[in-house]
């Protein structure tokens, strides 16, 4: 028996249809167009490419977007004031700043000069806070693309035990949080974690964030599992590969999400939820 494959970029460009047809109606209703502002600083090729796939996103459904690219000489005082000014700006109603940034700059100082109103993100320690008190709010896209992404498998998550590998602010936290909201047994294992086998073991849906090639062997995997790899490893011969071995755990694993083509997509179409979720609050 072989795992079903949760089938990302399909779920992705079915969200990008909904949100075109919303921006469609906006537009005929004389209302707002969703303006997102992406600021990349530096030449970090990673990012240059996850922006550039968020751009054409935009352009896509339809949004306006407004690109800042800056060099990594960029102050924190520059970068501040570009934020204050896109804060102040009636036809923004999403900032996201790429990540990471320079090691010159505090990029939690940026993150929280944000207007939480507009941190499509969902990095703003307010809105992480609303996360942790289950009120709404911007919530992190990744973690809830993953959300998105387990709603279109048949797993049962009240009473489920989730097992997180990863402890990063941008997807294990967030992620361990959305979990327990929808009433999951969560555990959270990290670097110092003792016998992560069993933990893995015991994962009726694993999500795996270590950024590590097969950091999970497929044996580990229980019969039948969720498996979602967050994992997006690029390999010497260019292949990218996720953090669960793949093969194996596609013996094992109940539904899974391909790397690439499952939780990637998903992150991009959950920063367009939220931009248009974002114009609503702000604009109606
Ligand atoms: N770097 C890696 N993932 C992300 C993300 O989701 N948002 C931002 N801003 N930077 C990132």
């Amino acid at each position: 028996m072989g795992a079903q494959i949760i089938d990302g970029k399909a779920i992705a460009a079915g969200i990008r249809d909904t949100i075109q047809t919303a921006v469609t109606e906006r537009r005929s209703n004389n209302q707002s167009i969703p303006g997102l502002a992406v600021v990349l600083v530096g030449d970090n090729s990673a990012s240059a490419v996850y922006v550039r796939m968020k751009r054409r996103d935009c352009e896509q459904v339809g949004f306006a977007a407004q690109d800042h690219d800056l060099p990594t000489s960029t102050t924190q005082d520059e970068l501040t004031a570009l934020v204050d000014e896109l804060n102040a700006d009636p036809a923004i109603h999403g900032i996201l700043v790429q990540l990471p940034l320079p090691d010159h700059i505090d990029a939690q100082a940026i993150i929280e000069r944000i207007d939480p109103a507009k941190d499509v993100d969902g990095f703003h320690p307010q809105n992480v806070g609303r996360l942790v008190l289950r009120l709404p709010g911007l919530r992190s896209c990744t973690p809830h693309g993953v959300m998105t992404l387990l709603e279109h498998t048949d797993t049962d998550l009240v009473g489920a035990h989730a097992v997180v590998i990863g402890q990063s602010n941008i997807v294990g936290r967030p992620m361990a949080l959305e979990l327990l909201n929808a009433r999951c047994t969560v555990t959270v294992c990290h670097s110092r974690t003792r016998d992560l086998q069993d933990q893995v073991a015991q994962a009726d849906v694993l999500v795996a964030a270590v950024g590590r090639t097969a950091f999970i062997p497929g044996d580990w995997i229980k019969p039948g599992a969720t498996v979602i790899d967050v994992g997006i490893n690029r390999q010497e011969d260019g292949r990218l590969v996720g953090d669960v071995e793949a093969d194996g755990a596609m013996q094992r694993a109940g539904w899974m999400t391909p790397v690439p083509g499952g939780v990637g997509p998903l992150t991009r179409a959950t920063l367009l939820e939220n931009t248009l979720e974002a114009t609503r609050q702000l604009d109606g």
